[in-house]
């Protein structure tokens, strides 16, 4: 299956065009540009960046191009080291993580655009208020009844503790599920990859004691089954996760019970 690309010729209109004077070695960076404020549509400047001056990864340039060349170019970012999730967006036509993506690992110009089908708050700032209510929809948080035994914590076996692997590494960045067209089109039901994969990570956590009502919660023909498997998700993922493996083991769940 083909990863989910942008056409190479997007609508979106050429806008201001910055030289890098007297560089010798520039790679060119064309980035999406919206400002709510000053009333334009959005247009694509185009950044040379002096490539003997510049970091190695996407993050780096952007980092260079707002210190140094335009301050009012708008993108998350914290950890800058694929953890916290937050500069995700597209480049080359790929939702990624803009601090582990290598330039050298795109060819020619790099276009650089928000997460798709989300609506934007400023240049490469997505709104994910709708995302992050979903999350707390499938409450991520251990849920128990019982005592907590020795009234300290409870424990796991190494095999119960193994089965949380490829999904404990999720960083929330939303590329898989910006990467969904059943997500484009029904976002405001459908949970989507990502929310699903945490979702799935605390059905099979063996010390949560409410399995049955995250069940239940899930069982709806929008919020789970709304995934027709297009693997968009999986193959776009950049921290090499699987959420559409995670979504197929959920339903397989729902049928286990169900008898
Ligand atoms: Fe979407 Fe992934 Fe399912 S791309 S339809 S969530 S397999
Ligand atoms: Fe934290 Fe990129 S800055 S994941």
């Amino acid at each position: 299956m083909a990863e989910f690309r942008l056409p190479a010729n997007s609508t979106v209109k050429k806008g201001k065009y910055f030289k890098a004077d007297g560089a010798t070695n520039i790679r060119k960076y064309n980035i999406y540009r919206w400002n709510e404020d000053d009333g334009e549509n959005p247009r694509l400047d185009t950044f040379e960046i002096d490539m003997d001056n510049c970091g190695p990864m996407v993050l780096h340039a952007l980092i260079k191009i707002k210190d140094e060349i335009d301050p009012t170019l708008t993108f998350r970012r914290s950890c800058r080291e694929g953890v916290c999730g937050s500069c995700a967006m597209n480049i080359d036509g790929t939702n990624t993580l803009a601090c582990t993506k290598g330039m050298d690992e795109i060819k020619g110009d790099i276009n650089i655009y928000p997460l798709p089908h989300l609506p934007v708050v400023k240049d490469l700032v997505p709104d994910l208020t709708n995302f992050y209510a979903q999350y707390t929809s499938i409450k991520p948080w251990l849920q128990t009844e019982s005592v907590t035994p020795n009234g300290k914590e409870r424990l796991q076996s190494e095999e119960d503790r193994a089965k949380l692997d490829g999904l404990y590494e999720c960083v929330m960045c939303a590329s898989c599920s910006t990467s969904c067209p059943s997500y484009w089109w029904n976002s405001d039901k459908y949970l989507g990859p990502a929310v699903l994969l945490q979702a799935y990570r605390w059905l099979i956590d063996s010390r949560d004691e409410h399995t049955g009502e995250r069940l239940d919660d899930l069982e709806d023909p929008f919020r789970l089954y709304r995934c027709h498997t297009i693997m968009n998700c999986t193959n776009t993922c950049p921290k090499g996760l699987n959420p559409a493996k995670a979504i197929a083991e959920i339903k397989k769940m729902m049928m286990e019970r169900q008898g």
